[in-house]
């Protein structure tokens, strides 16, 4: 599924985009300069959604050759992949990754709940949680925390020469925006989850994750998607101790978010943790919480 790297200073993972990805970090800033700035924005939505529209469609060819020669989980990844993309910022590799960790977790019996901290519009969250009701033996209860209002600022440790990490458009207060309505509707209205299964903590980080540590308890799949560094390390060092042997952590900005590169990094130093880290393809990475 991935490279496997350790945080020695050596395997640096860095930020790789894809074809798709390097075309767009020439055209879109092109564009930014070159376009009045209201055609700019209608411009840009018009590709990205293009983009998005065309990847969904070649989620039906997947699907559809998954049909043919792939398992249960080939038709089940594709298929969640392709329902979920419209809801998904991180694209489908942070979804498919998403998938694989919690079919993984329900493989190998992993106790806890599904927690994301960054939800946005829902798509990894209900990636986790829809894996985990189509492929689990018990209903675990999923926790998705976020302040619903879209980002807040970076600060001082978030930034490395001027910048904040590796974006194609910068990520200003309020962006990534998904409301707890629209989240609701995903989870209850559209995916028909209980609400007693799936609880929606509003709020930032730093208020909402130690006053829900103990409530949470256990946790088999841990999904980090704040974007900055307090962002990163709230949830890490509230919920971390929380984290079955043998359970997930998902840092989905490790490579593209400097300051959550650095939360990860004192952490790991701080709790001499030395497993390694595996890449996601697109800049996240995720670690196996060691036993001891
Ligand atoms: C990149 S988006 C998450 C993308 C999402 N996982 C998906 O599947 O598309 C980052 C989210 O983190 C939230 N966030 C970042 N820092 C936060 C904080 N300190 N407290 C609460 N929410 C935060 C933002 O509101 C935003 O919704």
């Amino acid at each position: 599924m991935s490279e496997q790297h350790t945080l020695d200073g050596v395997n640096r993972i860095e930020y790789r985009p894809g074809l798709v990805g390097r075309f767009a970090r020439i055209l879109i800033p092109f564009l930014q300069r070159t376009l009045p700035s209201g055609l700019y924005r209608v411009t840009y939505d018009a590709l990205y959604n293009g983009y998005k529209w065309t990847l969904r469609q070649s989620y039906l060819l997947r699907y559809a050759a998954a049909h043919v020669v792939g398992s249960r989980e080939d038709k089940l990844r594709t298929s969640l992949t392709r329902k979920l993309l419209p809801y998904s910022m991180g694209g489908k590799k942070a979804l498919e990754n998403a998938f694989e960790l919690t079919a993984k977790a329900e493989r190998n019996n992993i106790p806890g709940s599904l927690v994301e901290c960054g939800v946005a519009e829902g798509g990894t969250a209900a990636m986790i949680a829809l894996t985990s009701r189509e492929l689990g033996k018990t209903v675990r209860p999923k926790w998705f925390f976020d302040s619903y209002e879209g980002l807040p600022e970076p600060t001082a440790e978030d930034y490395e020469g001027g910048k904040v990490g590796n974006f194609i458009r910068p990520l200003p207060k309020g962006a990534c925006l998904g409301t707890i309505e629209q989240v609701g509707e995903l989870m209850f209205d559209t995916l028909k989850f209980p609400k007693d299964e799936v609880t929606l903590v509003k709020g930032w980080f730093q208020d909402t994750v130690p006053v829900k540590r103990d409530v949470v308890g256990q946790i088999a799949v841990l999904r980090l998607d704040g974007d900055w560094y307090e962002s990163t390390k709230v949830p890490l060092e509230n919920f971390y101790d929380n984290v079955s042997p043998g359970g997930y952590v998902i840092i989905d900005d490790y490579a593209t978010c400097f300051g959550s590169r650095k939360a990860v990094d004192e952490f790991f130093a701080e709790r001499n943790i030395k497993a390694p880290l595996f890449e996601d393809g697109r800049g996240g990475v995720w670690f196996e919480k060691p036993s001891l």
